[in-house]
């Protein structure tokens, strides 16, 4: 039988490059071989209050740019969270043995209650709660990722083995994390010197983007004024724009600017140049078939709405095995 994948982003802006290869590239390559279950986590996105148009216009953008990436709806589930409300029961019942203290010390709680420290609210709290529900419900063996969200993972695991060990049942597989390589889950860099790509860093490249503004977000990346003894190591600004190029250009590209970098030759300038222009060519295709789809209102509320019929049945017959174990389930 086939194993199970699943993995879901959340509605909050345009897909990015961090998303596409941290995420997006993985569920494109599994569809085929897994039963697969991707989905617009539009509950999660609530934790920081967005409005109803723009949550709207988000989980419809995100509808049309995971259909862009080549995801296939006729192989893969596609679905938007809210509309598989088995989701949240389960999310309640696991609420019941995941603890404030562990809770409060997850990373990404402490950076969102930093963040904001005017809306510290429970759902964020028990944000890897619901995704660990968002997870179990299908019994997905394996979660496609980025690096940001091994923690959230492992808590996921947790929970699920908690509550196996708690009723005595092997109700629920470990979730892994599933690399695109077999290697290490991978971090996406930002262009402004150091972290992480992402839509809260303000960071982000876009699939969606138009080619100018990627030149101008390229060309502005942080760089030194180079280097000064050869085979010198890279400063962090300087090994993010080789990590994006690695990722982006072709081996023998790669390979000419490090052999630049060590002989102490390297023009930055022509190195982005070249590094936005790889990035376009991959973006562009991708941006035309998002224009193509995202106003086509009757294609994605079809394929919305047979991802939901499919990953209902599927979270309903987990969910009654659930209500079983537990004692929930009317048995008399
Ligand atoms: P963002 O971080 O932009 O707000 P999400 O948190 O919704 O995006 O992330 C959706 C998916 O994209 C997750 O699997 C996450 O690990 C992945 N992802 C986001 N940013 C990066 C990045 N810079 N590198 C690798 N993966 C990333
Ligand atoms: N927490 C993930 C993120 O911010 C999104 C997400 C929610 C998710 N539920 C999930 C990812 C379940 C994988 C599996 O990126």
């Amino acid at each position: 039988m086939k194993k199970t994948v699943l993995s879901g982003i959340r509605p909050t802006g345009n897909l990015h490059l961090g998303n596409y290869f941290g995420a997006v590239r993985s569920f494109v390559k599994m569809q085929h071989d897994y039963n697969c279950f991707f989905f617009i986590a539009d509950i999660h996105s609530l934790t920081t209050h967005p409005t109803p148009e723009n949550l709207q216009a988000g989980v419809k953008q995100v509808l049309a740019e995971y259909l862009a990436c080549g995801i296939d709806p006729d192989v893969a589930t596609i679905y938007i969270q809210s509309d598989v409300p088995e989701v949240t029961e389960l999310y309640t019942y696991l609420n019941m043995n995941a603890y404030l203290g562990e809770l409060e010390r997850t990373t990404s709680f402490k950076d969102k209650a930093r963040q904001q420290p005017d809306n510290v609210n429970a759902g964020l709290l028990t944000y890897p709660v619901l995704m660990a529900a968002d997870i179990i419900i299908h019994k997905a063996n394996f979660v496609p990722v980025g690096k940001d969200q091994e923690q959230n993972l492992e808590m996921a695991r947790k929970f699920a083995k908690r509550f196996n060990h708690m009723y005595n049942h092997r109700v629920f597989p470990m979730p892994k994390p599933y690399t695109f390589d077999g290697k290490d889950m991978v971090k996406v860099p930002g262009l402004d010197g150091s972290g992480k790509m992402g839509k809260s860093e303000g960071n982000g490249i876009y699939l969606y983007e138009d080619p100018a503004d990627i030149r101008k977000k390229v060309m502005r990346a942080v760089t030194d004024s180079g280097p000064t003894q050869p085979n010198q190591k890279k400063p962090e600004p300087i090994e993010n724009l080789f990590t994006l190029m690695k990722i982006v250009s072709s081996p023998d590209v790669v390979a000419f600017f490090d052999e630049q970098y060590n002989n102490c030759a390297i023009r930055y300038g022509d190195m982005k140049k070249q590094l936005a222009e790889d990035i376009i060519s991959f973006t562009s295709p991708i941006r035309e078939r998002i224009l193509e789809i995202r106003d086509n209102d009757a294609y994605l509320a079809k394929v919305a709405s047979e991802g939901a019929e499919r990953a209902r049945v599927s979270a309903r017959k987990t969910l009654d095995e659930v209500r079983k174990v537990m004692g929930i389930k009317r048995l008399f």
